[in-house]
């Protein structure tokens, strides 16, 4: 345990800091003291308040009004540069501008309208043969290894497949979607050091200038896939979106779509290694059903969408503690789904668990997750797959200890080795 997290258990509660790397990666600490003795908590060094109690999250997400997801229209911006270089990469783009995620209603419920049907059950019936021959074409390049780095090699790879199919990108480009992802993620993770930010700046005009043409493509001659949704509607004889608009939508899609799904079917597979008789009754009795609720369980487990940003939009006081107009909030999803009140034994991982439902990884209320329905698609077909074709999963001899990155909004693995044995 690092010294950090060691601190942790015994100092007083206003000297934690709940942005060092250490505490990111490991939150789960901080995350028992704050519920219990701060459960709204001022970060000092950042200023944001940290909302950590399930019922709190979930009051919080349901109050669009009071809690607004608007930030680039703050009096504070979230991350400003005076770095000339930086700046200068980014005029050669569009603008950030607000839509779903970063837009309250009823703007945010007017941009999900164009790309809602592509997430309707009838899509997604439509991609579950190509989501179950994407996992066997995974697995087919490492099975007779016996191993894998199953980040890289099924959790990465799986949903970007099936996020660049449905924005009409060709397989030979799906290094770029990777690529482009990590600049987002990195943007994020307030982490980057300059040099970081620099080339993150330029990968994400790269993916701009990629969409940009993509799209003029779709305008020409559409397709049945979701950027020629995004192009060519116009819902209610609207004008249609602009490209900062569009690829502002895009870029959502892609990093809210890759990261989070690989994190948690990766740290589904590591559950499995460290809870042998969590995996037997997934063996006993491989139903869908029985899936389903393992998937589930990882989901309220991993919550990899850990931390989203809010802006009250008056002066609120919650505990006692005064939130002035203006000030920044973490709904806290991973703490909620932590919260013994809620989930007795918490960090038991259980999939017999009765309220399974209740889990909020994919969020609550209007901005709860657009792509909520094919993850849990991509989630349960894939691990079906790997469940009929693989079993005895465990850490790979030698291989360092898996360890989470660390990043202030999303919570994952920065890798897995696994050996495995080919079911016969
Ligand atoms: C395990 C996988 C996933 C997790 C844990 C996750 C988590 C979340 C959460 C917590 C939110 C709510 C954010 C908020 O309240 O501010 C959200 C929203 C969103 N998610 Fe996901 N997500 C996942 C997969 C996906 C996928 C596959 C896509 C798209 C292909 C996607 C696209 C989006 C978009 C566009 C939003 C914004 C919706 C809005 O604000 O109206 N997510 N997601």
């Amino acid at each position: 345990m690092s010294e950090e997290i060691q601190k942790i258990a015994t100092c007083p509660i206003h000297q934690i800091n709940p942005m060092h790397p250490e505490v990111l990666k490991s939150p789960w600490l901080m995350n028992e003291r704050l519920r219990k003795e701060a459960p709204v908590f001022q970060d000092p060094n950042s200023g944001i308040f940290f909302v950590s109690r399930y019922e709190d999250v979930v009051e919080m997400a349901k109050d669009y009004e009071t809690f607004s997801s608007r930030m680039l229209s703050s009096s504070r911006p979230l991350y400003s540069s005076e770095d000339e270089e930086l700046l200068a990469i980014m005029r050669e783009g569009y603008e950030n501008v607000p839509t779903m995620l970063t837009e309250d209603p009823p703007l945010q419920l007017r941009y999900r309208k164009f790309v809602n049907s592509a997430f309707s059950p009838k899509s997604l019936n439509a991609l579950e043969p190509f989501i179950e021959a994407v996992s066997n074409e995974l697995i087919d390049n490492f099975i007779e290894r016996g191993s894998c780095e199953f980040l890289d090699e099924f959790g990465i790879p799986l949903p970007i497949r099936v996020i660049s199919s449905q924005l009409g990108a060709p397989e030979e480009d799906i290094p770029l979607f990777r690529k482009w992802t990590e600049a987002f993620v990195g943007n994020l993770s307030g982490q980057l050091d300059r040099e970081g930010l620099l080339n993150a700046a330029r990968d994400v005009i790269e993916f701009q200038k990629y969409f940009v043409e993509r799209m003029d493509e779709r305008r020409e001659k559409p397709e049945e896939d979701i950027l020629s949704k995004i192009v060519n509607a116009s819902i209610d004889g609207e004008k249609p979106l602009e490209n900062s608009e569009s690829l502002s939508m895009l870029s959502q899609i892609l990093v809210a779509g890759n990261e989070t799904t690989a994190a948690s079917m990766t740290e589904g597979i590591w559950l499995l290694t460290k809870n042998p008789e969590q995996y037997e009754l997934i063996k006993k009795d491989p139903s869908p059903e029985i899936i389903s609720n393992f998937v589930e369980e990882v989901l309220r487990y991993s919550s990899p969408s850990s931390n989203m940003f809010r802006r009250a939009t008056k002066d609120v006081e919650m505990h006692g503690i005064k939130i002035p107009k203006d000030s920044i909030l973490f709904a806290r999803f991973a703490s909620a789904n932590q919260d013994g009140e809620k989930f007795p034994d918490p960090y038991k991982f259980d999939i017999t668990r009765e309220n399974l439902k209740d889990q909020v990884a994919f969020g609550k209320g209007v901005h709860h997750c657009l792509g909520a329905a094919l993850s849990r698609r991509e989630m349960n077909i894939g691990f079906r797959v790997i469940f009929e074709r693989l079993e005895n999963f465990r850490l790979s001899e030698g291989a360092p200890p898996p360890e989470f990155s660390a990043n202030a909004l999303l919570h994952g693995l920065t890798g897995l080795q696994i050996d495995f044995d080919k079911k016969a």
